[in-house]
């Protein structure tokens, strides 16, 4: 069994999109470990993306990701970062997720694509440390 982090980003927080997506992950039979809505702070924020630092949309991802209320959740089962990823769909909501993911069924810009997951077990083990140290 593998975790992974998953967020649920400030425009699906808003849009009312938290209940669809915790649903989508049980419904897959993947488990929640930790579950906390919460408020980002500029060095949090920097941190879980620091791998884009540097990047053209680098300060408006900031931006955006402090910009409301983000649920944070560790989510556990077989393959579990793979497996949300496929719920999650491709970065980009019209040219790359499938429709039936999250992205591709409620997104229409890039940045603005809802959720996040993990993307291996390395950044795995390093965003459930940053998010939920206590995990
Ligand atoms: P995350 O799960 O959020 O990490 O998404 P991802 O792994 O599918 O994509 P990636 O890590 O490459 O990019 C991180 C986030 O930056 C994306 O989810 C988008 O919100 C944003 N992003 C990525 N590429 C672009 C871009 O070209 N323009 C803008 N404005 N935002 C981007
Ligand atoms: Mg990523």
């Amino acid at each position: 069994s593998e975790r992974t982090l998953v967020l649920v980003k400030p425009d699906g927080v808003e849009r009312g999109l938290v209940g669809e997506v915790i649903g989508r992950i049980e419904r897959k039979g993947l488990k929640l470990v930790a579950l906390e809505l919460r408020e980002v702070g500029e060095e949090l924020a920097k941190q879980h993306y620091a791998e884009h630092d540097g990047k053209p949309f680098f300060g408006s991802l900031l931006e955006f990701i402090t910009s409301g209320k983000v649920l944070a959740a560790v989510v556990e089962g077989p393959r579990a970062i793979s497996a949300f990823r496929q719920l999650a769909g491709g970065t980009d909501p019209v040219d790359k997720a499938a429709p039936g993911s999250i992205r591709g069924d409620f997104g229409l810009e890039v940045q603005f694509n809802l959720v996040h997951g993990s993307d291996s077990p390395e950044s795995a083990e390093r965003e459930i440390k940053l998010w939920f140290p206590e995990v």
